[in-house]
């Protein structure tokens, strides 16, 4: 990956056009019926093993009025141990709130463990009695609707047959995607640098990974063209491509709309699945300008829920995207909750799945994300704690670059982000350090015990290497850090010990 700006080159950093460029946003918004997905069927790999389990197919029939059932093991609801559930969240009620993390007004959400009178069919209801209960594979049904009203608001798929149905999170999605289409010796195109998980998914499915090149920007869509154009005959020809289009693990990276049509485009033309990764969606940022100059600052200055980058699936006119979200990054992340959204030819697949692993997300999770968005936030309270929780990391990754152009300065080569949580730093080590001296030493692993002995932690760039073999990569210079966990106040006071860390390896020398 080549990192073109460096900290002498903060204000040029901050004049660069954020990649959402308003006037070229124009999201799919079909204004006629849209076609049918392609019949993308024939690309199914290990999936096609799956079949619906037995009882399954009788569930429609549990619930129907009157029915009295002498079939399944569900426990009746009266030996359930848990009679009522209640949390306490923010409310969306307040005006001129700034941020998640400022005082915010509370609320009690609860749900009791019989429906209310004439609040709909059981099936339908949250009610602990219900949420509590087996369920389907796809989901508690209100959570379901929910999120495909949200999914239509947000991203206009413009194809008429797509769905959703619940996960346990983007890492169990991310297996499913994967041994949906892939099978054990088929390849998975992924960024140079990427999320761990995902190698190690491909690599416990059998699959190889290949990265294809990036830079500040992403995944370059000419290094893609040539990875497909040259691909050698006597391999499998690879069905999946694997993206975190935006605030990209660990790099930061956002692709550009120019980017993600060039990358729709030749998964049109290579016929490849994409499994678009994206946790980070709703956490796009407006420009970084440095402290002093910092002007306009507010949340509305954000490009909110309605200037958001399209993401894969608005721009798919095939059924041929595997979206993952997730509420990990945005509610809780031990809530093991999220949701796929694709072509309904591929979700019965991915139900018999679930059905022989996790067969729904908890039923805790499901109830309480259920009644708070459907419920109490409903869909403008939801979109209202987006731009909050927006807001919130905008300003984290401020105060954060901020931070590193004070005490690394000189030190390390980097790129503001433009979205997420992560800033991807390359180290400026001396020629002494990276030329046959350093070879025979683990510099990287000295430097990450020096950080440690200063109690203070970032993770080496290799775990990020896209190939299996990541110890190949173990002397690339980069570091992951963060701007998500620790506490703003402590942005200066860790990046201080960074640099301190990083004094006797003579960073910047040269
Ligand atoms: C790109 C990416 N995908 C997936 C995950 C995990 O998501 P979940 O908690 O939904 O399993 C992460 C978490 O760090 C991530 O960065």
């Amino acid at each position: 990956m080549t990192v073109t700006h460096n900290l002498n080159d903060v204000a040029e950093v901050a004049t660069v056009p954020h990649p959402v460029d308003k006037a070229s946003i124009v999201k799919s918004k079909v204004t006629h019926p849209p076609r049918s997905a392609l019949d993308l069927l024939p690309l199914l790999g290990d999936a096609k093993r799956r079949s619906r389990t037995p009882i399954k197919q009788l569930y429609q029939y549990f619930f129907m009025p009157g029915m009295l059932s002498l079939s399944a093991g569900l426990p009746h609801p009266s030996s359930f141990a848990f009679r009522s559930l209640s949390a306490t969240v923010p409310s969306m009620e307040a005006a001129n709130v700034n941020g998640i993390s400022s005082p915010a007004p509370e609320l009690q959400v609860t749900i009791p463990f019989h429906p209310a009178p004439g609040s709909g069919p059981l099936q339908t209801s949250v009610a602990l009695c219900n949420s509590l209960q087996y369920g389907t594979a796809q989901g508690i049904l209100g959570l379901q609707t929910f999120l495909r009203e949200h999914v239509e608001e947000i991203h206009h798929p413009p194809y008429a047959d797509w769905d959703v149905i619940t996960t346990v999170g983007n890492t169990d999605a991310l297996d499913k995607a994967v041994s949906l289409i892939g099978t054990a010796g088929d390849y998975l195109l992924v960024d140079e640098w990427t999320y761990p998980a995902a190698i190690d998914t491909a690599a416990s499915n059998g699959l190889h990974t290949t990265p294809i090149p990036m830079d500040q920007d992403g995944m370059i869509p000419e290094a893609l063209e040539r990875t497909l154009s040259t691909w050698p005959a006597d391999r499998p020809r690879p069905k999946l491509l694997y993206l975190v289009p935006t605030g990209q693990n660990p790099t930061g990276a956002t692709l550009p709309l120019l980017r993600r049509r060039a990358i729709y485009a030749l998964a049109q033309s290579y016929n490849l699945i994409i499994i678009e990764d994206d946790p980070y969606y709703y956490l796009q940022f407006a420009p970084y300008q440095p402290a002093a100059e910092r002007t306009n600052d507010s949340m509305d200055a954000q490009p909110g829920l309605s200037s958001l980058l399209p993401s894969f699936l608005s721009l798919d006119t095939d059924g041929r995207v595997l979206r993952l979200d997730s509420f990990s990054k945005i509610l809780a992340p031990g809530s093991r909750c999220g949701w796929i959204t694709t072509s309904k030819q591929f979700l019965p697949y991915l139900e018999y799945h679930n059905e022989t692993t996790v067969q729904q997300p908890s039923g805790f999770s499901q109830a309480i994300i259920t009644e708070l968005l459907t419920n109490t936030w409903k869909h403008a309270g939801w979109s209202m704690y987006l731009k909050r929780l927006q807001y919130d990391y905008y300003q984290r990754r401020n105060l954060f670059i901020d931070q590193l152009a004070q005490h690394l300065n000189g030190l390390v080569d980097y790129v503001v982000p433009p979205a997420g949580m992560f800033c991807w730093i390359k180290l400026r080590l001396p020629s002494s350090l990276t030329g046959s001296r350093g070879a025979d030493r683990d510099v990287m692993g000295d430097i990450l015990e020096a950080l440690v002995a200063e109690r203070v932690i970032a993770i080496p760039g290799h775990y990020f290497a896209g190939q299996i073999d990541r110890a190949a990569m173990a002397q690339e210079p980069y570091f992951r850090t963060a701007f998500a966990h620790a506490s703003p106040e402590d942005f200066g006071p860790a990046l201080e010990r960074m640099a301190r860390a990083l004094e006797r390896f003579n960073l910047g020398d040269d």
